[in-house]
């Protein structure tokens, strides 16, 4: 097969929330990339201490192209840090240099900082306009598309936040050559995730082509970018705020956020809970007769071969599963309590349900180990 690695342009059809994904390596250093931002006024780079000396340079220089003004502030580096104090250290930076609303927020970086600056965006004089610059495979495929934005909160996972629209995405696939090969993996997570709600034919193709994905082989890279993109969007365009539909890009996330929760945030990455989340989810919709074991086995597989968790960490030695029970209660699909599991309905097709906790609790027992 081979690969175009022109630009590669996304639309996110939301009337006048709409905008688009722009994908191609060297987007960082292309102002064209950002016509879709207002010329003139304050840009304000919203980074972290490890994608700041990367490429917060490069952007600012492009950026200078376009807005009278760059400032720039570097956040603290990672998940634990997706706190009410981090978001107020962008307010304080915004109002000491007097940043006005039409004042541009850029989130470069993952999908921490995405969410923090989107969220800081949709907050800041009731709404300044922001830019996601994603350099996490996780972030390109997921993360900064939708307008999902927030913190977490100690109680439970990216419980504060808001949807807020981006005006644009710019997905520079060069920057993925710099992740460690443990985030590469962790975004590879959200990429298996389109599969088996979605699209079985990228399922196949990502089983012929991870070991190039987890290769960076670029061209497969600017591929499953594309594919997962056009996805979420398509989902996202019928669904914008989660009244239905779009709960089914949670495939893996009611198991995963418990993980991520209950072990304490960073502990493990968060597409690898959503990793070992989705084979869960898979058992569970086996335990209903949904699918069979070959269809579980296979995602198994794949999971295990783009390098992450298929089993689920033990978070309770006395009541492991109670604890997850506990945990997943806190769930923003869960209705009086009442948890809610994206499962799938045959391959490449999702449903979200509730289920006895009898048949949850099995399933947990089944795959925690550690
Ligand atoms: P992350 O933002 O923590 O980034 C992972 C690590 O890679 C960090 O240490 C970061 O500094 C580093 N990094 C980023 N880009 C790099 C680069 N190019 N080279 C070297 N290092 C780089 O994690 P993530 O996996 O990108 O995002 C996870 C977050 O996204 C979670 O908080 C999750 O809840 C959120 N999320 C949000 C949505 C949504 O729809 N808003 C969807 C999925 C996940
Ligand atoms: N990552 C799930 C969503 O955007 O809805």
């Amino acid at each position: 097969m081979s690969f175009a690695l022109a630009l590669t342009r996304v639309p996110i059809p939301l009337a006048e929330r709409g905008y688009d994904i722009l994908i191609a390596p060297g987007l960082l250093d292309d102002p064209a990339a950002f016509a879709a931002v207002p010329p003139g006024g304050t840009a304000l780079i919203v980074t972290n201490t490890t994608v700041g000396p990367l490429y917060a340079d490069r952007l600012a220089a492009t950026l200078a192209q376009r807005h009278a003004r760059v400032l720039r502030l570097e956040l603290p580096d990672g998940e634990q840090f997706k706190t009410w104090q981090t978001l107020n250290t962008i307010f304080d930076a915004l109002l000491t240099q007097q940043a006005d609303r039409r004042t541009v927020l850029y989130a470069l970086g993952g999908g921490v900082v995405g969410d923090m600056t989107g969220f800081a965006a949709a907050c800041y004089m009731r709404g300044a306009p922001f830019v996601q610059v994603p350099t996490t495979l996780l972030a390109q495929v997921d993360s900064s598309v939708g307008g999902k934005t927030g913190i977490n909160h100690p109680l439970g996972k990216n419980m504060i936040g808001a949807f807020y629209q981006p005006l644009a995405v710019a997905c520079d696939l060069a920057t993925l050559k710099t992740l460690p090969p443990r985030e590469l993996s962790a975004g590879l997570a959200e990429v298996i995730k389109y599969g088996p709600i979605a699209d079985m034919a990228f399922f196949d193709w990502i089983e012929q082509h991870v070991q190039a994905l987890r290769a960076c082989d670029v061209a497969a890279l600017a591929h499953a970018v594309r594919r997962s993109c056009e996805i979420k969007a398509a989902v996202v365009g019928q669904d914008e705020r989660e009244s239905g539909l779009r709960a089914i890009l949670n495939f893996g996330h009611t198991f995963g956020h418990a993980i991520e929760a209950g072990l304490g945030y960073g502990a493990w990455l968060h597409g690898e809970a959503v990793a070992a989340g989705m084979v869960m989810a898979a058992e569970l919709s086996r335990a209903l007769g949904l699918v069979d074991a070959p269809f579980v086995a296979r995602l198994r597989g794949l999971i295990a071969r783009a390098g992450l968790p298929v089993q689920g960490p033990v978070l309770d030695a006395q009541d492991n599963a109670g604890r997850y029970l506990e945990l997943m209660r806190i769930d923003k699909k869960a209705v009086q309590g009442e948890i809610r599991f994206v499962l799938i309905d045959g391959p490449g097709r999702a449903t979200v349900r509730a289920v006895p906790d009898t048949q949850v609790r099995a399933v947990i027992d089944r795959c925690c180990a550690g």
